[in-house]
């Protein structure tokens, strides 16, 4: 009996060690306890701009779903709130808390030389999206140790201001309203510091007057910032000044397409009928636009596909792997057509 007893409370002991271990074995894999953390830091120009703000919360989405038992990601997201001076203490506050790798959208791209050198020289990998440095402080830095440790994605603006050249060129009056031969148009311009703003204003004309075979006559081209309320005054100060004559609106974002739109309403003019407006981003509320015939095009700025890639480079430069120098993300061209898909 007495055997009995002590082989059953041996038994009991083996049985309630194993419990333990077992339960020490799941709260390392169930919590990110054990996890190895990761610390990303990402700096956005400005918060209040509307297509950065899908792309950065969908950046933050991306990231969480990344992280599992084994490594948790840790994001912090910075507003620079369009001052490059303040962007640049939070560059050197995650670089002094040895962040693992960064995510910058500058304020300036023209930053980008001195910014780069303090990371290379902390040699923290960098990922820079949405406003493109200059080529040459691209391939300057891309020597030695550092080659292979910072990258570029984003969109060829070229290929979106193309694709809004060709969305009047191809209207079967070729947008050429009067029938004078000749397309009269205003430009409203993004940020004139940023590629993005340059390229899509000087490539929909070149691609217009291409395709079209028409001469272009520009009644105004000014700044509105990528903000929509500027974007509504320019339109509005336009159409009073030139009324008829202006038969397209070209605008370099969705945001101060909006703003055009609300101003060619206010003045009794029909998008489609009497003038035409294009913008790029295929924000949610211009696509519907698009299908309403309240626009007559965008080009989807694929916010989804540049930010996973975005947080694809930096988990690859985190895990030692060498990146190419840029990563592009297609810009595809919205019409009345296939707008339903990118709704
Ligand atoms: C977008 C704009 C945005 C800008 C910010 C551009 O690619 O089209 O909507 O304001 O990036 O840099």
């Amino acid at each position: 009996m007495k055997k009995i007893l002590s082989v059953l409370l041996a038994a009991m002991m083996v049985v309630s060690l194993a419990a333990c271990g077992q339960k020490a074995a799941t709260g390392a894999q169930g919590g990110a306890a054990g996890a190895k953390t990761v610390k990303v830091g990402v700096c956005i120009y400005k918060f209040d701009d509307a297509f950065m703000t899908l792309y950065r919360n969908e950046l933050d989405k991306y990231f969480k779903s990344k992280s599992n038992a084994d490594v948790t990601y840790e994001v912090t997201i910075m507003d620079g709130k369009n001052d490059q001076a303040e962007q640049t203490n939070q560059i050197d506050n995650f670089i002094v808390q040895n962040y693992d790798v960064l995510i910058l959208n500058l304020v300036q791209s023209s930053g980008a030389a001195t910014i780069m050198q303090k990371c290379k020289d902390a040699n923290i990998p960098v990922v820079f999206i949405n406003r493109e440095p200059s080529e040459a402080d691209m391939s300057a830095n891309n020597t030695g140790d550092y080659a292979g440790k910072f990258t570029y994605v984003g969109a060829d603006a070229r290929q979106s201001g193309k694709f809004q050249g060709e969305l009047i060129a191809d209207l079967a009056n070729k947008g050429d309203l009067n029938g004078d031969g000749k397309l009269q148009y205003v430009m409203i311009e993004g940020d004139p510091e940023n590629v993005d703003a340059k390229y899509r204003t000087q490539f929909s004309i070149s691609q217009y007057k291409d395709k079209a075979g028409l001469e272009v006559d520009q009644l105004l081209d000014q700044v509105g910032m990528w903000d929509r309320a500027k974007g509504q005054q320019i339109a509005q100060d336009a159409l009073t000044q030139f009324g008829d004559q202006i038969e397209v609106i070209f605008c370099n974002n969705d945001d101060m397409a909006l703003g055009a739109k609300a101003s060619i309403e206010a003045a009794g003019r029909k998008v489609g009928e009497n003038i035409y407006l294009v913008g790029v981003d295929a924000l949610a509320e211009a696509v519907q636009a698009v299908m309403d015939g309240a626009m007559t095009g965008t080009v989807l700025n694929d916010h989804v596909g540049q930010s996973h890639t975005a947080v694809d480079c930096a988990i690859d430069a985190v895990n030692g792997k060498s990146l190419s120098l840029y990563n592009w993300v297609d810009y595809v061209k919205v019409t009345p057509e296939n707008a339903s898909q990118y709704k």
